[in-house]
């Protein structure tokens, strides 16, 4: 009997130790969560920190992290490394960020076939991959349910600068085929060979003018990895190797076509009789829409991709879903951010 009561006195004390401590540890995990939902700590990854237009994404994404902060009353800490056009150097830098604690990593990734050790030490740590700007390919994607991309379709600004300029020779051939020889003959610019957006830009710019019926001949063209210098450098050459016949330009971006912009100013020629085109409508790139050097340039939104990665990340960051926020994929995996067209006409709105 006496036996049997202290027994039953010990179980109940180690029942109630058990008690205690599961108290103690369900009461630890809460004060976890709530800190985690009044902060979190976003990795951000540059492929190449002077890039004109992901200096610019750069600024917003800090811009709409303090906004966050202010609205949202959550403290957004960043951490942005810049892996100078270095994939492994990029990729310690996410070994780095992952130990100091990052809730959720933004990836400009610097070769978008190489995403995949990003993606195992993303996947190893729990922490989910926002892609942007460069696109990693689709089996990369498919790897596991916590990656997303953020971007903007090229094929949707290649199809609008196309159907610009279908349309400008449609109302009049002459402002495209200035010497009236039956032909549009142009050169093109186009960033790095294996960036989606160059491919695809390039494709369906001149796709859409063939399509749209325009007589087309290319003189020549070249890669220049989205800088203003090469380019430069090509067009002093192409207006010495085909003086008077070069129609048009077109180029993968903005800093490429104010490259032509210098060339043509070195060489005298006038705007007039040269459209040069671009796309991101960057600071630049709009003042010489504004000049009437540039013909147009279409709006990369940097705002609104910097927003959006902002609110995906702090989402996914206090293990929320993407479910409900604008542009999403039906798969939830793709967020594609419109473009805008940009010519003297509207470029006030964008500078
Ligand atoms: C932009 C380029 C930029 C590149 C960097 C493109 O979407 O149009 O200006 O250099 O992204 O990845």
């Amino acid at each position: 009997m006496k036996k049997t009561k202290g027994t039953g006195v010990m179980l109940f004390g180690m029942f109630a130790i058990i008690v205690i401590i599961a108290v103690f540890i369900l009461a630890g995990n809460g004060a976890k969560k709530e800190a985690a939902s009044k902060e979190i700590r976003v990795g951000l990854l540059l492929y190449r920190g002077d890039d004109t237009f992901i200096s610019t994404l750069r600024s917003y994404i800090e811009e709409k992290a303090k906004e966050y902060e202010r609205t949202e009353g959550i403290k957004v800490t960043l951490d942005i490394l810049d892996a100078k056009s270095n994939q492994n150097t990029q990729n310690n830098q996410v070994d780095r960020l992952l130990e100091l604690g990052c809730n959720a990593l933004c990836v400009n990734i610097v070769d978008r076939f190489a995403a995949s050790v990003v993606i195992d030490k993303a996947m190893a740590a729990d922490v989910p991959v926002i892609f942007f700007n460069r696109e990693p390919v689709e089996e990369d994607m498919n790897r596991w349910e916590k990656l997303y991309y953020v971007g903007a379709d090229a094929k949707e600004s290649a199809v609008l600068e196309g159907k610009i300029l279908v349309d400008a020779y449609r109302k009049d051939p002459a402002s495209l085929d200035r010497n009236g020889d039956g032909t549009v003959s142009y050169v093109l610019l186009e960033g790095e060979s294996n960036h989606q957006d160059s491919l695809i830009r390039t494709e369906w710019s001149i796709q859409t003018l063939k399509d749209g019926g325009v007589p087309l001949e290319k003189i020549t063209g070249g890669i220049a990895s989205w800088e203003r210098s090469q380019a430069s450098a090509m067009m002093e050459q192409w207006l010495t190797d085909y003086p008077d016949q070069i129609e048009l330009v077109i180029c993968n971006n903005d800093d490429m076509a104010l490259g032509i912009v210098e060339a043509c100013e070195e060489n005298n020629i006038s705007f007039d009789s040269l459209p040069i085109i671009g796309v991101d409508a960057t600071e630049k790139g709009c003042q010489s829409v504004a000049d009437g050097k540039m013909a147009f340039t279409i709006y990369q939104s940097g705002a609104g991709q910097g927003e959006y990665l902002i609110k995906a990340a702090a989402r996914l960051a206090k293990g929320q879903s993407l479910e409900g926020m604008e542009y999403l994929s039906e798969d939830q995996k793709y967020v594609w951010v419109p473009f805008e067209k940009v010519d003297k006409s509207n470029v006030s709105q964008y500078q």
